[in-house]
């Protein structure tokens, strides 16, 4: 390990079991050197490991819903005192669609549904930096990343509306990045990653051809949840401290893919 977060504090979102990519995340940062909180809405905390989690990396768990100003205040508040200070990074990796776990077709949403999707998928992420922005809480030269998904600028039928809340929340990432790199030096990215089979990942229908066709469409194959944390922890070091609000395309290769030999291979009638 390269020590690339030594002395750094950090606030993580999302770590539900050990296959999230926040988990893989809170590992890595460990590892690297960084001293951090664990958050995830009060109902995850009594489904997952959480609590494994913050054994292994010597960390407090701390309970917000991300769509509660009053939960992400106290976050933030009780985040700066465990820590002893400013935070310098922080990785939203959180998304739900009710239209999704409810079965309903993008065709025939229940707008309720998509409104509670869309406040903790990508408002959520505003939220959060809304709080971080007005309480002074990051550091110079902090960095906060989102995670997101390529289905914000191309089509795939079954990602249902979360393509639309992944759009929202890159947006988020532009626009209040701006005032954050401008007023506090901070930077605010997201990474697009592949198809990883996790909670959220594997709630989409159709995930097993999904998961596949993205791996032979990519030169590289399709990124692991534990290179994903990789490359969050290269925007969380200081050899990253010039990059903000970019959409980061973490796929092996498939963003700029057409077609691919294997792909090809399928339709090539003999
Ligand atoms: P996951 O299911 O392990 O993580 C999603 C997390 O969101 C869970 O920990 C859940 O408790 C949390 N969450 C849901 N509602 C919340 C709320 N109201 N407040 C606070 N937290 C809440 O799945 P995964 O895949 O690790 O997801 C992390 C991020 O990565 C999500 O933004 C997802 O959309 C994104 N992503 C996932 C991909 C995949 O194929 N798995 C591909 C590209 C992006």
């Amino acid at each position: 390990m390269y020590n690339l977060l030594k002395g750094k504090k950090g606030i993580i979102f999302g770590a539900l079991d050990e296959n999230s990519i926040a988990w893989k995340v809170a590992e890595r940062a460990h590892e690297e050197g960084a001293e951090f909180v664990l958050t995830n809405a009060p109902i995850a905390m009594r489904m997952g490991g959480i609590k494994d989690l913050a054994a292994k990396t010597g960390s407090e768990i701390i309970p917000a819903d991300a769509t509660s100003m009053d939960d992400l205040n106290n976050l933030v508040e009780k985040s700066m005192e465990i820590l002893g200070g400013k935070i310098d990074f922080v990785l939203h990796s959180i998304g739900m669609s009710v239209n999704v776990r409810k079965g309903r077709h993008y065709t025939d949403s229940k707008y309720d549904f998509t409104t509670k999707g869309w406040d903790v998928s990508a408002v959520s992420f505003h939220k959060v930096m809304n709080v971080l922005y007005n309480k002074q809480a990051m550091n110079e030269w902090g960095s906060i990343v989102a995670l997101t998904y390529m289905a914000a600028q191309r089509v795939f039928p079954d990602y249902n509306d979360m393509a639309d809340n992944k759009a929202y929340l890159e947006s988020i990432a532009r626009s209040f990045g701006y005032f954050f790199g401008r007023d506090h030096k901070v930077r605010v990215n997201t990474i697009s990653q592949s198809p990883t089979p996790t909670t959220a990942g594997q709630g989409v229908k159709g995930f097993d051809g999904f998961i596949s066709y993205a791996e032979k469409m990519s030169p590289l194959g399709n990124a692991t949840a534990l290179e994903c944390a990789d490359y969050t922890i290269s925007l969380f070091s200081d050899l990253t401290k010039k990059v903000t609000l970019q959409n980061l395309f973490h796929d092996g290769g498939f963003s700029n893919m057409g077609v691919s030999d294997a792909v090809m291979e399928r339709f090539i009638e003999e």
